[in-house]
C-alpha cells in the first residue's frame, strides 16, 4: 500500500532550484532514506511533503490524496507528522507534558487550548496522561516523565521529539536528522526506537547524514545532490553507484569496503 507519493515536484526560490523533478514513493512499514550533501534538497523535500512548501510544479499524495493546501494538523489528522532538524520542544514543561502537546494537538487541533488550559482540554488531560506515560515506555524515557525538558540531555530530548511526533498516532513520520549531533550510545538508542515504530507499521522517512544508521536501518535509500535525484535503490545498490561514492559517499566509503575501487 502507497502511503506517500512524490511525482516530479520541483521548487524554485528566485533562481535557486532546490528540488527538479523528484519522484519517489513509500509504501506501508517501509523506511526510505533521504540523504545527500549539506543543501542537497533534503529538508526542502519535507518542508513539501508536509505541506508547508508548494511546489513549483509537480504533487505530493498521502494516501492517494494531494497534500497541497493542508495545514500541518490536518495533514497529522491525515496520519503525516514530522520532526524538525532543529529541537523544537519546551524547554519548561516536563517531558510528559512535551509528549501531551502532541496528544492535544490531534485530539483538538488546538494548541492554544492547551497552553491556556480551557476546560474542555482539561477534562482530556488525564487520558492525555496516560497515553503519554505509554509513548515515554515506548521509546524507553518513562523514567523522566516528571523533569523538566531544560533539564534533559540532547540525546534525550531527540528520542523525547519522537515520542511527541507519535502522540499524533501517524501512519508516517518524518524524521530530520533524528541522531544528528548524538553519540553512538544515543544514536543506537534511537535505532532501536526507530526500528520499534517501524514494527508497528508506520512507514518511515528519514533524514540522516548518519550513513552507518542509514544503511542498516533503510529499504531504499533516495539520494539527492543539488535538488536532482542522483540515484535510488537498496542501501547495496546504492552504495556501489559510482555516481553515489563520487559525490557523498567519498573516502569513508573506500576504506569502509576496498573491493569496491574496482568497480
Ligand atoms: N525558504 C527558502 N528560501 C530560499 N532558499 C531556500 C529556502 N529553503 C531552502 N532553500 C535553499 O534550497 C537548497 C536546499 O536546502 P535544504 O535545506 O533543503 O538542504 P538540506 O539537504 O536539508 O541540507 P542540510 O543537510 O544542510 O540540512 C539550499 O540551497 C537552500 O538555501
Ligand atoms: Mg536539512
Amino acid at each position: 500500500m502507497t502511503r506517500i507519493q512524490v511525482d516530479a515536484v520541483s521548487i524554485h526560490f528566485g533562481g535557486v532550484k532546490a528540488l527538479q523533478d523528484v519522484s519517489l514513493e513509500v509504501r506501508k512499514g517501509e523506511v526510505l532514506a533521504l540523504i545527500g550533501p549539506n543543501g542537497a534538497g533534503k529538508t526542502t523535500l519535507f518542508n513539501v511533503i508536509s505541506a508547508i512548501y508548494q511546489p513549483t510544479s509537480g504533487r505530493v499524495r498521502l494516501e492517494g490524496q494531494d497534500v497541497a493546501g493542508l495545514a500541518p494538523f490536518q495533514l497529522a489528522h491525515k496520519g503525516l507528522t514530522r520532526t524538525f532538524q532543529n529541537l523544537q520542544i519546551f524547554f519548561r514543561m516536563t517531558a510528559l507534558e512535551n509528549v501531551m502537546v502532541g496528544r492535544n494537538i490531534r485530539e483538538r487541533g488546538n494548541l492554544f487550548g492547551y497552553l491556556f488550559g480551557l476546560p474542555s482540554v482539561r477534562r482530556q488531560n488525564a487520558d492525555s496522561r496516560l497515553c503519554a506515560l505509554e509513548l515515554l515506555k515506548f521509546v524507553g524515557l518513562d523514567r523522566y516523565a516528571d523533569r523538566p525538558a531544560g533539564e534533559l540531555s540532547y540525546g534525550i530530548l531527540k528520542r523525547l521529539e519522537i515520542a511527541r511526533a507519535l502522540a499524533l498516532e501517524p501512519t508516517v513520520l518524518l524524521l530530520d536528522e533524528p541522531v544528528a549531533g548524538c553519540n553512538a550510545t544515543e544514536t543506537a538508542e534511537i535505532d532501536q526506537v526507530i526500528r520499534k515504530v517501524v514494527s508497528t507499521g508506520v512507514s518511515i522517512l528519514l533524514v540522516e547524514h548518519d550513513i552507518h544508521l542509514v544503511m542498516n536501518l533503510a529499504d531504499k535509500v533516495h539520494v539527492l545532490d543539488r535538488g536532482v535525484t542522483l540515484a535510488t535503490g537498496t542501501p547495496q545498490e546504492v552504495r556501489r553507484n559510482p555516481a553515489v561514492i563520487e559525490a557523498y559517499l567519498g573516502e569513508s566509503q573506500d576504506e569502509q569496503e576496498p573491493a569496491n575501487a574496482e568497480s
